[in-house]
């Protein structure tokens, strides 16, 4: 059986004060379906400790999670969070790979690999993302660069504790959503290429209320990760309250 996961990305977005009235305004939106999925917020560092105090009494299906962690358990990185670190939080889930993470801040599939070892080894679930360029999709490359992050990310990794979300690079924050009929196939060869047919596998890309129910209508997809649209309390838990008709 296949997990729902709504996840919101938040980025560097949100002071603590921020984080504050943004949990206030939407958790009466989406106390009674958050029983049934898991929902995710992907908050920065120094919000993560405010934060999960501060929703400690809501409903179990709602989590706060991180957007990178690195592999070592501590050492001389500076500027670089560590598995134990967020352990020590209570966090279960973790965002690796990251397309802007990648694109910026030089990340290779093999640290990536490095860093979802390293969430898994503490019992955290890496978000592993994954997604082409504009021009790897004009080229016709999208399958080639989806199999090969899937090979060298997932080397040696235990698929029983994993979310994968496909997040088309040209899709994310452009307003440009992946046709959804053309993000469920990518999705379903993603899942052709997993020994576990159970890994929850996500969509990501200007996800909005507009176009969340027909994503989460088809039939390969099994939640969303979001950018913008995860800011606004009311946009977002109409995201989370999605209406699949499936
Ligand atoms: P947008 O929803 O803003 O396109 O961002 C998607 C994303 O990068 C989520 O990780």
């Amino acid at each position: 059986m296949r997990k729902i996961a709504i996840a919101g990305n938040w980025k560097m977005y949100k002071t603590q004060k921020e984080a504050k009235e943004f949990f206030i305004d939407f958790l009466p939106l989406v106390e009674n379906t958050i029983q049934d999925i898991q929902v995710l917020i992907c908050a920065p560092f120094t919000n993560l400790p405010f934060l999960v105090s501060f929703t400690a009494n809501a409903p179990t299906n709602l989590a706060i999670g991180a957007q990178n962690l690195h592999w070592a358990d501590s050492g001389a990185f500076t500027g670089e969070i560590s598995a134990p670190m967020l352990v020590e939080l209570g966090l279960k889930f973790v965002i690796v790979g990251h397309s802007e993470r990648r694109q910026y801040f030089g990340e290779t599939d093999a640290t990536v690999n490095q860093r979802v070892k390293a969430a898994q080894k503490y019992g955290i679930t890496p978000i592993l993302c994954v997604g082409e360029t504009k021009q790897q999709r004009d080229q016709n490359e999208t399958e080639a660069c989806i199999y090969s992050q899937l090979k060298l990310g997932l080397e040696g990794i235990d698929q029983e504790n994993l979310i994968i979300a496909y997040e088309p690079i040209w899709a994310i924050g452009t307003g440009d959503t992946c046709a959804t009929t053309e993000a469920n196939r990518v999705i379903g060869l993603i899942r052709n290429q997993l020994q576990n047919q159970n890994v929850t596998i996500q969509y990501g890309g200007s996800v909005k209320p507009e176009n969340v129910d027909e994503i989460m209508a088809q039939s390969e997809i099994d939640g969303v990760l979001v950018g913008g649209a995860s800011l606004e309390p009311a946009i977002f838990a109409r995201i989370v309250n999605y209406r699949a008709t499936n």
